[in-house]
C-alpha cells in the first residue's frame, strides 16, 4: 500500500511506516501547495498530514484510494472532516500525549506576560541594563489571582491543575459540566461574560469550529479587566485578531501571550511586533520532544490500525462513516 507523508516528522516512528509500505515523503519540508497536494496523493492509500495542511474537498476527491487521514495534532479544524466522512474516510488525530507539553506552554506565557520576561529579555540583549531599578518593568503577581479557562477539556484542566500551586481562584466556561474538575480545583462554571469579567487570566482551550471561530472580539475584549490578560494556545482563528491588536494598543487590557495565529499556516500578524505588552511565540504548544515524538507515534499507530482493518480509539468522525 502507499502512503504519503506531508513533512518530515520528528522520531523514527516513520521507520514503522517505510517497514510496511511504499512511503513518499516530502522531504523538502516546505507546506505544500494544494496542487501539490493534489498531486502527491493520486494513488495513495494513506495520508500522514499536519496542521499545516489544509485538506480540503478536493483534496480528498483526488485521494480517491484514501482508507485513512491521520492528522499529526490533535486539533483537525486543518481538514474537510464532513467531506471525509461523506466518502467512508477515518479521520484520526493525537490527543492526550501533547496535553501537558501545551499546558506549560500556556502557563510560560501566563508568566512572560504578567512579569514582562519576553520584554526583559529583549532589554538586557540590548545592553540596556544598567542595574536593579526599583520602578524597572514591574508586572502582575499570579499567586491568588483568578484563572478563566475557556474550553475545560484535557489541556484547558491541564492548565487549571497547575493553577493550584499559584493558589488561584478558577473559574471556566464550557459546554458541560466538569464535576471531576470541580471537586479536584474547586473550579466554578459560569457563563462567558462573567468570566471575562471576573477574570485576571483568561485561557482559551476550545477548539476551532463555527461556534468557537471569532468567539472573542471586540466586545469580548472589552469585557475582561483592564488588568487582565489573555492567553491563547489553541487557534488564532478564535479571537478576532484585528479586535486584540486594537485592544493591546489602546491597554484596553494588560498584555496576551499568543502562540496561534490567524494567518496559519503562513505566520502571524506584523501588527503585533511593536506591541510591547504581547508575549509571541511560534505555535510551540505541543513542541517538547515527549510530545512530538508521542504523536509521530500516535499518528503512525494510527494509520497502520486502519489500514490493517483493526480500530483505532482516535477516529474523530466515528459517529459519521
Ligand atoms: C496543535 O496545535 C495541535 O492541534 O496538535
Amino acid at each position: 500500500m502507499k502512503v504519503l507523508i506531508t513533512r518530515k516528522m520528528p522520531g523514527d516512528a516513520v521507520e514503522r511506516l517505510k517497514d510496511k509500505y511504499e512511503v513518499e515523503i516530502n522531504e523538502s519540508d516546505k507546506i505544500l501547495k494544494k496542487d501539490e497536494l493534489i498531486k502527491m496523493v493520486k494513488g495513495k492509500d494513506a495520508i500522514l498530514c499536519f496542521l499545516t495542511d489544509m485538506i480540503d474537498e478536493d483534496i480528498i476527491e483526488a485521494g480517491k484510494d484514501l482508507k485513512v487521514i491521520s492528522n499529526f495534532a490533535v486539533g483537525y479544524d486543518n481538514i474537510d472532516v464532513e467531506a471525509a466522512s461523506s466518502r467512508g474516510i477515518p479521520v484520526t488525530n493525537t490527543p492526550g500525549i501533547l496535553t501537558n507539553a501545551t499546558a506549560d506552554l500556556a502557563w510560560g506565557l501566563i508568566l512572560a506576560t504578567a512579569r514582562k520576561i519576553a520584554q526583559g529579555d529583549k532589554f538586557v540583549r540590548k545592553d540596556r541594563f544598567e542595574g536593579w531599578d526599583p520602578t524597572l518593568m514591574v508586572g502582575s503577581e499570579v499567586h491568588g489571582k483568578t484563572l478563566g479557562i475557556v474550553g475545560m477539556g484535557k489541556i484547558g484542566s491541564a492548565v487549571a491543575r497547575r493553577s493550584l500551586g499559584f493558589d488561584m481562584e478558577v473559574l471556566y466556561h464550557n459546554r458541560s459540566r466538569k464535576k471531576e474538575v470541580e471537586e479536584e480545583l474547586d473550579a466554578k462554571k459560569v457563563d462567558l461574560e462573567t468570566l471575562l469579567k471576573e477574570s485576571d487570566i483568561v485561557s482559551l482551550h476550545v477548539p476551532l469550529t463555527d461556534e468557537t471561530e471569532g468567539m472573542i472580539s471586540w466586545n469580548e475584549l472589552k469585557m475582561m479587566k483592564k488588568s487582565a490578560f489573555l492567553i491563547n494556545t489553541a487557534r488564532g482563528e478564535v479571537v478576532v485578531e484585528e479586535a486584540l491588536i486594537e485592544a493591546l494598543k489602546s491597554e484596553k487590557i494588560a498584555g496576551a501571550g499568543i502562540d496561534v495565529y490567524s494567518d496559519e499556516p503562513y505566520g502571524a500578524n506584523p501588527d503585533y511586533y511593536s506591541l510591547d505588552n504581547v508575549v509571541l511565540t511560534p505555535h510551540l504548544g505541543s513542541a517538547s520532544h515527549r510530545a512530538r515524538n508521542g504523536m509521530a507515534d500516535m499518528a503512525v499507530d494510527n494509520l497502520i490500525n486502519i489500514l490493517e482493518g483493526r480500530d483505532s480509539d482516535y477516529v474523530v468522525n466515528r459517529d459519521d462513516l
